[in-house]
């Protein structure tokens, strides 16, 4: 795919495949359609949770696509199910763990089923140096961590894409045959040197928010967690699915974990060492990323700090622990008036963060070589 220059400060770009520029979530709001996620629905959801996640309560989960509706479904009984992915290319990192934690939180409230989908073929099409093998045997890596998270093995299945073409397949035609190239070209930035696969693919990833319907006969609603990055497929579903007789699938959307190094856009894959924590790294390698990369918020010297203070709003350090290791608000606080006022250094809040980040991993990577043993319970068989 050919890359769009970003031409200003204020310009950016989101789609699935690209990332780009300092992204304007207002605005982003507004250029998607989606809707802000407001106290209102937030009371409505709390009703049912009884509590409201982080997430939520700190606007990082911050729009979504008919939530009322899908809401107003499930109190005249009719349940949702819960549908989220991952394209398994390289490993699973902390931004990829961000909206899984959130939807085991909405399993466990809500009591619901978890269909799981990895996109190997999606990776292999999009990825110039990926082999389809590499893809396939990727997906069932990146499974441990899925499973990790602690999803309800009776309540969640993964389907991988090429092993369940059988089923998905005939799905994704009926789907295909309402989409035309126009339609796929601006949502995702496809040219006339775009691979025919990738044009297609969009129709696989539309199947999982309607194979359960098709499965018991019956519709069910679909609710989709995902970072705002995944929404032009989503739109595309939406646009399609009323037309094959199904619901429209609601979602809730997140915003994106930073890059360790304070660039632009969201941490991926492309900027590994300074950029990314991946789940398998040991707790030296935490440590020393934090310490040599984590974009600080700090002034220059001690004695600036003690007297000028730091500011969180772009320390990294920071904002990971307000958007994934610190749930406790009051002492989150502590932290930020803390940092703030320039009584806490920059080293000492890094210090919290690898604590943080280490004691997670520790307790996922455990929990990740467990998974080996229940993969197989996860899997979608038909
Ligand atoms: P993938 O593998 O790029 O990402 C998996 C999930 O992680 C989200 N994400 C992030 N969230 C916060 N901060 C970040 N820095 C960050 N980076 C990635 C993504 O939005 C996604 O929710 N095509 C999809 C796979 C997929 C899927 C789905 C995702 C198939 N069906 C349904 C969501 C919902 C992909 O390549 O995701």
């Amino acid at each position: 795919m050919v890359k769009k220059e970003v031409k200003s400060k204020n310009d950016f770009k989101v789609t699935p495949y690209e990332v780009e520029g300092n992204v304007d979530y207002s605005r982003l709001i507004k250029e998607f359609g989606i809707s802000k996620i407001d106290s209102k629905l937030l009371d409505k959801i709390k009703k049912h949770t009884g509590e409201l996640h982080f997430m939520l309560r700190r606007g990082i989960f911050f729009a979504h696509r008919d939530m009322d509706w899908l809401l107003e479904e499930y109190e005249k009984g009719n349940k949702f199910f819960l549908y989220t992915g991952r394209g398994p290319s390289g490993k699973v990192h902390l931004g990829h763990l961000f909206p899984w934690l959130f939807t085991k939180w909405l399993q466990d409230k809500f009591g619901v089923e978890l269909w799981f989908q990895m996109t190997d073929d999606e990776k292999f099409l999009f990825k110039d140096n990926l082999s389809l093998e590499e893809a396939n045997k990727t997906a069932y890596e990146n499974a441990l961590d899925v499973i990790a998270m602690g999803f309800d093995p009776k309540k969640t299945k993964i389907i991988v894409d090429t092993d369940n073409a059988g089923l998905m397949y005939k799905e994704a035609l009926r789907v295909s045959k309402k989409i035309t190239f126009s339609m796929v070209r601006s949502s995702f930035g496809f040219n006339e040197s775009s691979n025919i696969g990738e044009i297609f693919y969009t129709s696989m990833q539309a199947v999982p928010a309607f194979l359960p319907s098709v499965i018991s006969k019956k519709e069910i609603p679909c609710l989709i967690p995902h970072a705002v990055d995944q929404d032009p497929h989503f739109r595309l579903t939406r646009d399609i699915l009323p037309k094959l007789g199904h619901y429209k699938p609601a979602s809730i959307q997140c915003c994106f974990l930073p890059p360790l190094n304070g660039m632009e856009g969201k941490m991926g894959t492309t900027n590994e060492e300074s950029g990314v924590i991946n789940t398998t790294d040991t707790p030296e390698e935490v440590k020393r990323k934090i310490n040599k990369y984590a974009f600080s918020g700090g002034q220059a010297t001690i004695e600036e700090h003690r007297k000028l203070g730091g500011n969180p709003d772009v320390d990294v350090s920071f904002q990971y622990l307000k958007m994934f290791f610190e749930p406790d608000d009051a002492k989150l606080a502590k932290i930020e008036k803390d940092y703030r006022s320039g009584k806490m250094l920059t080293g000492e809040l890094k210090q919290i963060l690898i604590e943080k980040i280490n004691t997670f991993l520790k307790e996922h990577q455990k929990k990740r070589e467990e998974a080996k043993k229940h993969l197989d319970k996860f899997l979608f068989k038909k």
